[in-house]
This record gives C-alpha cells, sequence and structure tokens, in this order.
C-alpha cells in the first residue's frame, strides 16, 4: 500500500500548517480504501479522511493515519431531454468537475467554479456560494459505513443539509467515508443571478450563458479571496451568525450599516466578515497570521504561523466580535487535533 511515514502535511492543506501524521495513505480507489480499513492499521489506529485539506486546520502533529481520498471518475449515469444524472468519484478535484459539466452544457453548478477540494468534501458541509447550495443539484451520495465496511447510499433528503452543515459534519461525524456523489444537473437552464455583484459583472454580456456564470463567479472570486497557493488559508474561517430577528432589529438600530440576509425559521443571517470588519480587524497580523485585507472572513497565514497561532488569533476575533456585537461567530473550519 501506498504509506508514507512521518511526512510533512504542509502541501496538503490550503493553511501550509507543517505537521506530520505517523503514517499518510494516498488512497486511489475503494479496494485500496477497504483493504486499509481491514489491516492492523485501519482498525487499530485513529484515521482522518482528507480531501484538498482546503477547510481544515491541523493545531498539532496527527498521532494516526491520515488517509488522503485520490480516486477518479466522471460519468453520466442516467439522462432525459431535461436532467442529467453525473456520478463522480469523492477524489475528484471540485473545479475539474465544475468545468466537465459546464463544458457539457450541464448547468446548475456554474455558481458553485473555483471553489477548493475535492467532490466528496462537496456534501460534507454542503458548499456553497453565489446564491447556490450544493445540496441543490445532489441526487444522492454513496458512502462506506467506517464500521461496518459496507457501502451504504444517502438520498438527498437524508443527509439533512443545511447552511454549511450535513449530516456528515454532524451527527455523523467521521462515521461514514463518501466515495461518490451522483449530480441532477439540468439541460434547459435558469440562470442564478441573484447574488450580490454576479448581475453587475455580466452586465456587458448580452444573453448570458453558463459558461459566463462560471467565468463571472471566477472573476470576482479571484478579486475578492486570496489564492492559497500564495496566501496560505482555507476561505471563510467562520460562519455567518443567524440571530433572532428581535436582536437583529436591536442591533440594526446601534449599527445601521449592517448587512442581513433572511434565514430559516424566520431568523436573519449577518455578514460575520463585515462584524469582523467593523472590529478593524481587516489588515492585523499577529504571529505569522492575519486577517486578510480585502475579506475580513479569511484568515491568512503569512509567515509560517503554526495552527496554535491561529487558532489562538481567531479566538480573539471570536471574543471582540462578541464583545461589540454580542453575537457569537463560529468557525466554518474543521480542528484537526
Ligand atoms: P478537506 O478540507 O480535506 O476536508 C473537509 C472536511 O470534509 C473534513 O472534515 C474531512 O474529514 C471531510 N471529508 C473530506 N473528504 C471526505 C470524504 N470523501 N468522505 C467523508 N468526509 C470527507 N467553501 C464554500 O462552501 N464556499 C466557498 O465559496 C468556499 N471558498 C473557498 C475559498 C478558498 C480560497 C478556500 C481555501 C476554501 C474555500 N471554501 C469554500 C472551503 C472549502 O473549499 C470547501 O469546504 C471544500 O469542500 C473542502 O474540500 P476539501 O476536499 O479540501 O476538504
Ligand atoms: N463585508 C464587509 N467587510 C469584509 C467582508 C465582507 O463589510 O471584510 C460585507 C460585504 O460588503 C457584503 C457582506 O459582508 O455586504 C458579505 O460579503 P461577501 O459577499 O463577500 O460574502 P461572505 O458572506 O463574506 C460568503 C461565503 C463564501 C462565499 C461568498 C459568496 C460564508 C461563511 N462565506 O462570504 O464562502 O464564497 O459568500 O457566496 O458563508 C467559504 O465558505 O469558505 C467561502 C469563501
Amino acid at each position: 500500500m501506498n504509506y508514507k511515514k512521518f511526512l510533512s502535511l504542509k502541501e496538503y492543506n490550503t493553511f501550509g500548517i507543517d505537521v506530520k501524521s505517523v503514517y499518510s495513505f494516498f488512497c486511489f480507489n475503494e479496494n485500496e480504501l477497504i483493504s486499509f480499513l481491514k489491516s492492523d492499521k485501519g482498525r487499530e489506529e485513529p484515521y482522518y479522511i482528507l480531501g484538498g485539506g482546503s477547510n481544515v486546520l491541523f493545531s498539532e502533529d496527527y498521532k494516526g493515519t491520515i488517509v488522503l481520498i485520490k480516486s477518479k471518475g466522471i460519468s453520466v449515469v442516467q439522462e432525459n431531454s431535461n436532467f442529467v444524472f453525473i456520478k463522480a468519484a469523492a477524489g475528484e478535484i471540485w473545479d475539474d468537475f465544475v468545468e466537465y459539466c459546464v463544458i457539457n452544457n450541464y448547468g446548475g453548478v456554474e455558481n458553485l467554479s473555483f471553489i477548493p477540494g475535492t467532490v466528496g468534501a462537496s456534501p460534507v458541509q454542503n458548499i456553497g456560494a453565489y446564491g447556490v447550495e450544493v445540496k441543490d443539484i445532489i441526487d444522492e451520495i454513496e458512502v462506506l459505513n467506517r464500521k461496518t465496511l459496507k457501502k451504504e447510499v444517502f438520498l438527498n433528503k437524508n443527509c439533512k443539509f443545511g447552511y454549511r452543515d450535513s449530516i456528515f459534519k454532524s451527527e455523523l461525524r467521521n462515521k461514514y467515508i463518501i466515495l461518490n456523489v451522483t449530480f441532477k444537473l439540468s439541460k434547459k437552464h435558469k440562470l442564478n443571478l441573484d447574488y450580490g455583484n454576479l448581475n453587475d459583472e455580466l452586465k456587458l454580456i448580452n444573453n448570458p450563458g453558463i459558461s459566463d456564470v462560471r467565468q463571472a463567479v471566477i472573476n470576482i472570486r479571484a478579486r475578492k479571496l486570496p489564492n492559497p497557493d500564495e496566501f496560505p488559508n482555507a476561505g471563510s474561517f467562520f460562519k455567518n451568525p443567524v440571530v433572532k430577528t428581535g436582536y437583529f432589529k436591536e442591533l440594526k438600530e446601534k449599527f445601521p450599516e449592517l448587512v442581513s440576509y433572511p434565514a430559516p425559521d424566520e431568523k436573519i443571517k449577518l455578514a460575520a466578515g463585515q462584524l469582523i470588519d467593523l472590529c478593524n480587524w481587516k489588515g492585523k497580523r499577529e504571529n505569522g497570521t492575519g486577517v486578510h485585507d480585502k475579506q475580513a472572513l479569511v484568515i491568512v497565514n503569512y509567515n509560517n504561523a503554526s495552527g496554535k497561532d491561529i487558532l489562538n488569533f481567531s479566538e480573539k476575533i471570536q471574543n471582540s466580535v462578541f464583545e461589540k456585537f454580542g453575537v457569537k461567530i463560529e468557525r466554518e473550519v474543521t480542528l484537526i487535533n
């Protein structure tokens, strides 16, 4: 099997944290995965599943095996005149999958262009951007039960998808390994251009199509978000907080500039980036880490910060947002310790 001992994981997490795991196992298909899980290492030592490492923060060396999912394959499993069902392996790079869909004129996923990571991680936190979440296009998910080593299928309706959440991030966290995801895409497109400046970005294009939307999203993202190859980061470090309507009204009286969005159960979602920005964190640096100067929701590892440096820094931000606004902002990034 393809094991490496005491490999630095710096290249395998977009925060560029230089920690080691006892073993790293690069897993290219299901059979390899099952053999690993049946082996002594798989049964006895802790192991952690990693895709592209773009939504995790290692706070220390990992005392077990990091299993890097590298399985590949994209295929059409069913189609009719309106829809196409596409199965993609967990290890496919997410944006390669989006590009494949757009090139083949399959619509619904174009707003999710340019998000780092893998197909297998996409349902875990129900990735979202520019008015679309991956739950909108997932049909079903094929998983391996870590205890029984049997395959199971989760239909979309059983995944408990929510904002940056799913059953795989909450009650069944670390209980299943996602093997394949089947998506339902459209052949007759209905563009979703309601989010923020997406419409503005497209205003010079007559009758835009899905490839124009993909390009517009890429352009906006490239302007706003730091490229992890240059400025190591994991995207939004925190989730946007949701508050009760009554509390929002009180806040809005004190801070009329607050932006807000409707959320389920008649609650209100605030922009964590704006709250952090209003606490004057934008551009501030400390111990090799800092808040990005264009998007306050992104923490950057500017100069070989450790996972603990980043965690401590993030806690200061959480405390200052709580002091000023009385609002708790939760981590979006998963801590591995
Ligand atoms: P990893 O970071 O490797 O893993 C994340 C979690 O998923 C871990 O808990 C891991 O155990 C679990 N996991 C991974 N693969 C599997 C599997 N096969 N089976 C079971 N569990 C698994 N996210 C958004 O939602 N919207 C955005 O717009 C967005 N923008 C980003 C921009 C930048 C610059 C960066 C760096 C990140 C951004 N993210 C965004 C966050 C990140 O890209 C997504 O969360 C992505 O889905 C993570 O994929 P990954 O393969 O890197 O997962
Ligand atoms: N804002 C500020 N200052 C900042 C950052 C933002 O005032 O420093 C304000 C903006 O002006 C805007 C509002 O906050 O009015 C929202 O900002 P933006 O549109 O950039 O989106 P976001 O809420 O910060 C979310 C997602 C992103 C996703 C974008 C686009 C979360 C936690 N983040 O960011 O996802 O790409 O919307 O849909 O929901 C990620 O999850 O890693 C991620 C990057």
